[in-house]
């Protein structure tokens, strides 16, 4: 009676952890052949169809019946061997083989990358906050690697930064040994931008040679070098902006540097994260009773974003120095001069008053948005990996809200505001986590 499901479950290489893995199956079969109103996945429609047809099933078999029964009928009939099968709970991975061992492979070395990405943004953090970021006044990206050599290379180097504005009119009189002090960071800092290209293309062109790379990845992480390759000239044309006759780099080309090197770390962990369950890996058809939530979740690395820019703006206009008091600004909530510029709208971007009050409240509504998630995903039936993201991810926010709050009271020690920064990358990564955990379910543990 019901359509086949073994073949469909081959093909797709796509393994029975729960019961909803089951359901979706049939409720693939459901949208692709037999009925003409699901035609388009509309994940209501969808959700609706697949909740009516595990209701049935459900009347008929015991989800753990269902499995085995699947599982069974899988095993009998196929000449493949990677599969096991894991009970609904289990924490077990059961995909093997050899496909499924290069692409977490792979995997893993996205996530190396990842790693290097967020050290380069806390990094470029510290430099910053170092005042280091313009004491390099020329960029040469491919024979640059070498710092100075000897005395001479040296004073080389620092007669160019001596015709810096930020030598004529911050650092005037400052000794080579105080240039070294600056150089050094900085150095690190686009060195380590050198290293991640490497660590990047070298095992990336292995793995073509190897012939581990399945097809359908490679333009994503072509995509990934050429973001690469853009943010390092990104970054170059910031520093060039604090160059000319103010030595201050631009808030947009700072914020605009700070963000294209978090989605390059945000669809690289994203990306990472879903090669675990292999290369043409079909996602599990979510429980029913999680698709708000699913909805809800894909939202809010979009709001970390949001207020992680804002953060950029503040940071770029040194905004972080004023009004160094919480919840009120000025002795107000709300104070009077907000955007009080020509047109109203470029303060959010160059009034310093306005710009630190944004950010203060995108991070509160921020807040908010993951407290009522947090509080949503209380009352679904979740698996451990599952509750454990959602309970990592209130942690992260609240960590980072009052990470920021200390930075402004404390008007930006270097330490804590370089930790602020780590932490908007660690409160994405668990926004990702979350979503992912949800759309894999079972599979994600
Ligand atoms: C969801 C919460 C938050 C996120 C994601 C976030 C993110 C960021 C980011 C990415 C920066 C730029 C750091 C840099 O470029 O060095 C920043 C800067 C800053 N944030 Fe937040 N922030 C959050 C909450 C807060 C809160 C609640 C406050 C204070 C009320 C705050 C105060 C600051 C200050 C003062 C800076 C400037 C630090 C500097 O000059 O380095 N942040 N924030």
């Amino acid at each position: 009676m019901f359509p086949s499901v073994k073949s469909e479950f081959l093909k797709r290489n796509t393994v029975l952890t729960s019961p909803c893995t089951a359901i979706s199956l049939y409720g693939t079969h459901l949208r692709e052949g037999w009925f003409d109103l699901f035609r388009g996945g509309d994940d209501h429609l969808f959700g609706w169809g697949c909740r009516s047809w595990g209701k049935y099933v459900g009347d008929v078999l015991t989800n753990v019946d269902i499995e085995r029964s699947l599982a069974h009928e899988a095993v009998m009939s196929s000449n493949e061997k990677p599969i096991s099968f894991v009970t609904p709970g289990a924490s077990a991975n059961p995909i093997t083989g050899r496909a499924l061992a290069q692409a977490r492979g792979i995997s893993n070395w996205l996530f190396v990358v990842c790693f290097m990405v967020f050290a380069m943004v806390v990094l470029g953090g510290l430099t910053r906050l170092t005042h280091s970021g313009l004491s390099m006044v020329d960029w040469r990206p491919v024979t640059g690697w070498l710092p100075p050599l000897d005395d001479a290379q040296w004073m080389a180097v620092f007669e160019l930064y001596k015709q810096s504005p930020e030598y004529n009119q911050v650092n005037l009189g400052m000794t080579v040994d105080g240039f070294k002090g600056i150089f050094w960071l900085e150095f690190i800092h686009r060195l380590l931008g050198r290293a991640i290209g490497l660590v990047f293309a070298l095992p990336f062109l292995f793995f073509m040679v190897r012939g581990w790379l399945d097809r359908r990845i490679v333009p994503m992480l072509v995509f990934f070098f050429v973001l690469g390759g853009l943010q390092g000239a990104l970054g170059w044309y910031m520093v060039k902006s604090g160059l000319a006759d103010q030595p201050d780099v631009s808030q947009y080309r700072l914020t605009a540097h700070l963000g294209l090197a978090v989605v390059i770390y945000a669809f690289m962990f994203r990306f990472a994260l879903r090669l675990r369950h292999g290369f043409d890996s079909v996602r599990p058809m979510i429980a029913p009773g999680l698709i708000g939530l699913r909805r809800y979740a894909r939202v809010l690395p979009f709001i970390v974003f949001v207020t992680l820019l804002s953060g950029g703006f503040v940071a770029g206009l040194d905004a972080g120095f004023t009004y160094n008091t919480f919840p009120l600004m000025d002795g107000m909530l709300i104070p009077g001069q907000l955007y009080d510029g020509t047109p109203a709208i470029m303060s959010a971007f160059e009034d310093i008053m306005t710009v630190q009050f944004n950010h203060r409240w995108f991070a509160m509504a921020t807040l908010v948005v993951i407290g009522i998630f947090w509080i949503m995903s209380l009352r679904r039936r979740l698996g451990v990996a599952q509750r454990l993201a959602m309970h990592l991810l209130l942690f992260c926010v609240m960590a980072q809200v009052a990470l920021g709050i200390a930075t402004l009271l404390m008007v930006v020690p270097v330490a804590l505001g370089t930790l602020h920064q780590a932490g908007a990358v660690v409160l994405l990564s668990a926004t990702i986590y979350a979503l992912h955990t949800i759309e894999w379910g079972h599979m994600s543990e």
